[in-house]
């Protein structure tokens, strides 16, 4: 699915079908934070070469672990931000920011048993992973199945 707003795209690619065991406010937030600081630094980023402003968000179950993915053709995290990353109040590299998004989210993800990441890409922009192990597989599933 594309949502467009602010003339940015976002494109939505959850199967209907995923679930994850997790705090669902929890995971909100930390989604939503990540996402946020994609909009802030989409939102005033016009790209040189006119190519499109879009903000990708995935997950996929793999065994027992779910990875949802936030990614964005954005500028890319400025080196103030990645030398204090998920650190709290140093963080912010950006007029009127707290520097507290990534903090919480990363503290929520690690209260889940997770890890999240700043993941490095060939193309501009930035990319976040999230890894929530949820449940254990069951062996036999697994095999009649294949990978789930
Ligand atoms: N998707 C992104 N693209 C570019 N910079 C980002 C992105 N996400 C975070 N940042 C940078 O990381 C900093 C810290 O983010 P955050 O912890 O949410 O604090 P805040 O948004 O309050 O500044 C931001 O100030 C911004 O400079
Ligand atoms: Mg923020």
């Amino acid at each position: 699915a594309v949502d467009r707003q602010d003339g940015i795209d976002f494109d939505i690619q959850v199967r209907d079908d995923i679930e994850v065991d997790a705090d669902s406010e929890q995971l909100f937030r930390v989604v939503h934070n990540i996402c946020r600081n994609a909009v802030e630094a989409l939102a005033n980023y016009k790209p040189e070469d006119g190519s499109e402003r879009r903000i990708s968000v995935s997950a996929v179950r793999t065994g027992s672990v779910v990875t949802i993915s936030i990614d964005d053709t954005g500028p890319g995290m400025p080196a103030k931000a990645r030398e204090n990353l998920f650190a709290a109040f140093r963080g912010s590299a950006r007029s009127g920011g707290t520097g507290l998004g990534l903090a919480i989210a990363r503290e929520l993800v690690l209260a889940h048993g997770g890890t999240i990441a700043l993941v490095e890409k060939p193309t501009p922009g930035t990319l976040f992973r999230i890894e929530l192990p949820d449940r254990p597989v069951r062996l036999d599933a697994f095999r009649a199945k294949g990978r789930s």
